[in-house]
């Protein structure tokens, strides 16, 4: 049986879902590691730019093919553009299938520090212990990790298991407005710390001397991740949204709360970091030192009411991880039902298990474990897990999504188009000339841009 179609139960409910699918771990691990090494202020306003100029046109793009088509991203792309662009839908589903497997092992990894803060707010932080040690010894735990990652999965498949209202929905409902009160909550903390202001001006004052160009296609290939874009989860997430709704308005607010909540993350992790004399220069090494090193101590010995907030933040972490795993099964479990004619809760455990055999090849990248430990088919990539991520992040959703700009602003008409943005609901700000100017121009040129500096070797993941 399939399922009936336009079933969010309400336009909030698909905002917030939507939303969670947006807000994930690129927010909160990705986002504020290259703000830092790109030193900031500029890097920030120029992924402000990619947003608004980008990402924002191509979210409405992604939803509209969705509506209009009412299918998952394979049927809907072939439905709007034509017969062929089903392969692009299908690298996009190729791309969350390995998304969701390697995603699926970091948010693993903050069930492992929830566990080890709830033990330290209960008996105090180990005096001497080195955080760097544990983070090594903890990814380097097989046992430890396929637990983790499978405890993760079957989280994942239990909620896109009962489908998009009783599952996705509810969870969405449930656990956004939790996540927006643990981040509140951090941000009064960490605003009274020391280092604030300097966090503030080191975000927000641009310095363009700082920037490097290779900087500004960063902040554009990380605003398809953050956004969730160009493999179509939006599509799919839009094929369920009804008919009276305005998906320019949904598209704008989606943008604004995961930008917000980006820059939120950054705020709060750099306020953090500047209070601590020295900790500055410790940060630099990785994106994983910020999350899962750095800061798992300094909740014990600097942050206002650090012993609450430590537990916290890794469910934070987690929920933001969750949200955004369901809409990667979701993609890869919507195309078997819709295309293969398979039953939403036999389809669910199939593909979440087919994803689940390439996590454990994820997860046991950072073992000794021959091949996947040592793999190397990128430069300066090593492991299955890293090949990965360099892979989605740098040749898939680039690639994806430009073939989807081409699919909606050149293969549709504007009559196909407009009538799906543009009605009665549709906001004032917004103009269809401008939405169609960009989608056929500017996108395009900007991502083929990211493309051509792949093809020459640079390095976003
Ligand atoms: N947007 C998510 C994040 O920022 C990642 C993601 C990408 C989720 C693509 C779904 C689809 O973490």
């Amino acid at each position: 049986m399939t399922e009936q179609r336009g079933n969010w139960t309400s336009s909030a409910g698909f905002v917030l879902a939507a939303t969670g699918s947006a807000i994930g771990l690129g927010n909160l691990w990705k986002f504020p590691f290259i703000t830092w090494e790109n030193n900031g202020g500029a890097f920030v306003l120029v992924y402000l730019v990619c947003i608004a100029a980008v990402g924002l046109p191509i979210m409405m793009a992604e939803l509209l093919v969705g509506r209009k088509t009412q299918k998952s991203a394979v049927g809907a792309l072939k439905e709007a553009a034509g017969p062929a662009w089903g392969l692009v839908g299908l690298w996009g589903v190729l791309c969350g299938f390995t998304l969701l497997s390697y995603y699926t092992v970091i948010a693993g990894w903050s069930l492992f520090y929830f566990v080890q803060t709830i033990g330290w707010t209960a008996s105090g932080f180990p005096a001497g212990l080195a955080t760097g040690d544990l983070f090594g010894e903890q990814v380097s735990n097989a046992p430890l990790q396929l637990m983790m990652s499978l405890g993760f999965s079957i989280a994942t498949v239990s909620v896109v298991y009962f489908g998009v209202q009783r599952g996705i929905e509810r969870i969405a409902r449930l656990f956004l407005p939790i996540l927006f009160a643990i981040l509140v909550l951090m941000l009064v903390s960490a605003l009274g710390m020391s280092g604030a202001g300097e966090a503030i001006a080191f975000i927000f004052r641009p310095s363009f001397s700082e920037l490097e160009p290779v900087g500004v296609l960063e902040a554009l290939g990380h605003s398809f991740f953050t956004l969730s874009l160009g493999m179509g989860a939006m599509i799919t997430y839009g094929s369920y949204i009804a008919r009276n709704q305005s998906l320019v308005k949904a598209a704008g607010t989606i943008v604004l709360l995961d930008t917000v909540i980006a820059l939120v993350a950054t705020v709060i992790m750099f306020s953090v970091i500047f209070s601590v004399a020295g900790m500055a220069e410790q940060v630099g090494g990785s994106t994983v030192g910020m999350l899962f090193i750095s800061l798992p101590e300094l909740f014990y010995t600097e942050v206002p009411f650090g012993i609450i907030l430590g537990p916290l933040f890794y469910v934070l972490v987690a929920l933001a991880a969750l949200t955004s795993t369901m809409s990667l099964l979701e993609v890869v479990t919507s195309y078997v039902i819709d295309e293969h004619g398979i039953e939403r809760h036999k389809a669910t455990v199939m593909c979440g298990s087919a994803v689940f055999v390439f996590t454990i090849f994820a997860a046991l990248s950072f073992s000794d474990v021959p091949f996947l430990s040592t793999l190397a088919v990128f430069e300066g990539k090593t492991g299955w897990f890293e090949t990965a991520d360099h892979f989605v992040s740098n040749w898939m959703l680039p690639t994806g999504g430009l073939a989807i700009t081409i699919a909606v602003g050149w293969f549709m008409t504007r009559e196909q188009s407009e009538s799906e943005l543009v009605d009665e609901t549709t906001p004032g700000w917004f103009s269809y000339g401008v939405w169609r100017f960009f989608i056929r121009y500017v996108a395009p040129v900007a991502v083929a841009a990211i493309v051509i500096a792949v093809l020459r070797g640079t390095d976003f993941s």
